[in-house]
């Protein structure tokens, strides 16, 4: 029988990019299909493979059959993720992720995934960003629109069935790909992390199985060796409850949203005091949380159990905290060397300017952590993510085909303003890494990265995966980099010394 999903290794184009004053040549695989059924366009996947490689030569020690293949994605906000090819960053001027990692000598999948929007591209609200829309006009829009049928391709668990797809197609052409199907390290920020650390977790789980078989996905395995994540928005279900524990009496927030104005889409700072009803909100998801951790026997490095009283306070809380220290003491020690993650750093952040540490022997021995919370600022109000009138990136991405948005909490489902549905349980856990940690065939190695700084989800969150992938067995490396915000890519070199010193020990 004719195997559709083969590898062609003669569908290259050599080619030569020059980007942040280096040059590298490398062959590239475009367009590739990796299941037999794409229901969106944007299913596709480029491979690149450095020149040398091919040529039977090395790079850094890898050859064309030992090379890790770093799988980078594009995904934001839940937003589809598009193929991606080497060349600038846009914003830093310098070499992007893709050609770095070529540079490097790793082969590099760079998949085009379907994300919240996926099957609405011909609707001009929904291209590139989220943006404030009236949900009625896109029920109606969608209802009526012509060639893509208003069918929403792309909500949850499409995200991960692609990426599970990808990573199956690879291990079905592992003869004919160049790089080692065994190595196979996921990389991606925000949701993008999130997706990463759900192709990590979820390896060979049978519950993705209906959907991967829907799109015609090659019969495989799906586990990873690595996942690397930049703070990833996941735990979804919990978040809003971790927010609060965190947040709770920092009734200001702030944050950046984009926003149509007419035919252009534009920044803006949204800011204001969340409502007493918001308040309200805040207070009943902070009670919940206690009882969330509670559930989850998280230990420290000592074996001791990590618990939050009804208040919650309690060793959780200290062990987030602790985190939070050692994060100020690395900057501490290395701060005048890290120029480069200074310029992303936010402002204001800098070591010796936060009166809520207390520095002893030029060690930081406490942090004020109310005073530090205040400092970073709240971001989202309450809810942050189950938005009770469904306004919210992540209240999409549990959207059907049909239905523009679901809840995915009680909480929210319970006190929803538009009568909204709630997603099914099972969907929910799909899109959620912690359960699956151990349960499925997950990644041995994790590298996560969460800016101390961030505020678009709660500390808590990294630090819960963080443990519960330590209290198992996993070879984890943790950080939350001082200063910084919201952001990921950030410190390459130092990415790929740890993929290096994992792919060769
Ligand atoms: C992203 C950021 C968010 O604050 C969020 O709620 C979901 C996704 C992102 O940057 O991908």
């Amino acid at each position: 029988m004719e195997d559709n999903l083969r590898f062609d290794q003669s569908g290259y184009k050599r080619k030569r990019v020059e980007a942040g004053g280096q040059s590298i040549q490398f062959r590239a695989y475009e367009g590739i299909r990796y299941c037999l059924n794409p229901r969106n366009p944007i299913q596709k996947l480029n491979l690149y493979v450095p020149e040398t490689l091919c040529q039977g030569g090395a790079v850094n020690g890898y050859t064309l059959k030992t090379a890790p293949i770093f799988v980078p994605n594009t995904v934001g906000g839940y937003m589809p993720g598009p193929v991606d090819e080497p060349g600038v960053n846009l914003r830093t001027g310098e070499a992007n992720t893709i050609f770095q990692a070529l540079f490097h000598g790793y082969v590099v999948a760079a998949p085009g995934l379907r994300g919240r929007t996926s099957g609405m591209e011909s609707q001009e609200f929904f291209v590139g960003a989220k943006v404030d829309v009236d949900i009625e006009d896109v029920k109606e829009d969608t209802k009526e629109s012509g060639e893509n049928s208003g069918r929403m391709v792309g909500r949850a668990p499409a995200v991960i069935v692609d990426m599970k797809a990808v990573i199956r197609y690879l291990r079905h052409n592992k003869e004919q790909i160049p790089g080692d199907v065994e190595k196979i390290i996921t990389n991606g920020t925000s949701a993008g992390g999130a997706l990463s650390a759900l192709a990590g977790a979820t390896g060979n789980s049978p519950d993705y199985e209906p959907y991967l078989e829907e799109i015609g996905a090659a019969k495989e395995r799906d586990d990873i060796f690595a996942a690397s994540c930049y703070c990833p928005i996941h735990n979804l279900e919990n978040a809003d409850a971790a927010y609060e524990w965190l947040f709770s009496g920092e009734n200001k927030y702030q944050k950046i949203r984009l926003m149509r104005d007419g035919g252009e889409i534009r920044l803006f700072l949204e800011q204001g005091y969340m409502t007493e009803e918001e308040q309200a909100y805040s207070k009943a998801l902070k009670k919940q949380f206690p009882s969330y951790v509670n559930g989850l026997g998280l230990k420290d490095d000592r074996g001791d159990l990590l618990l939050l009283d009804a208040s919650g306070e309690g060793s959780f809380k200290e062990w987030v905290k602790e985190h939070v220290r050692k994060a100020a003491q690395k900057e501490w020690e290395t701060h005048d060397s890290c120029e480069r993650l200074d310029k992303l750093a936010v402002a204001g952040s800098r070591i010796g300017e936060q009166d809520y540490l207390t520095v002893k022997d030029g060690k930081v021995a406490d942090v004020d952590f109310g005073a530090f919370v205040k400092k970073i600022t709240r971001m989202k109000k309450a809810p942050a993510f189950d938005a009770v009138d469904l306004d919210s990136p992540e209240c999409e991405e549990f959207g059907t085909e049909e239905i523009y948005a679901r809840h995915f909490t009680k909480f929210a489902c319970e006190n929803s303003q538009v009568n909204g549905a709630i997603a099914e349980e099972k969907l929910i856990r799909m899109m959620n890494p912690v359960p699956y940690i151990g349960k499925a065939d997950t990644a041995k190695y994790w590298r996560i990265r969460h800016g101390a700084f961030d505020r678009d989800t709660s500390l808590a969150i990294p630090v819960i995966l963080a443990t519960i992938l330590k209290n198992k067995g996993y070879e984890v490396d943790f950080a939350l980099p001082w200063g910084l915000p919201h952001s990921g890519d950030y410190d390459l070199e130092e990415l790929f010394c740890w993929i290096d010193e994992i792919c060769k020990c």
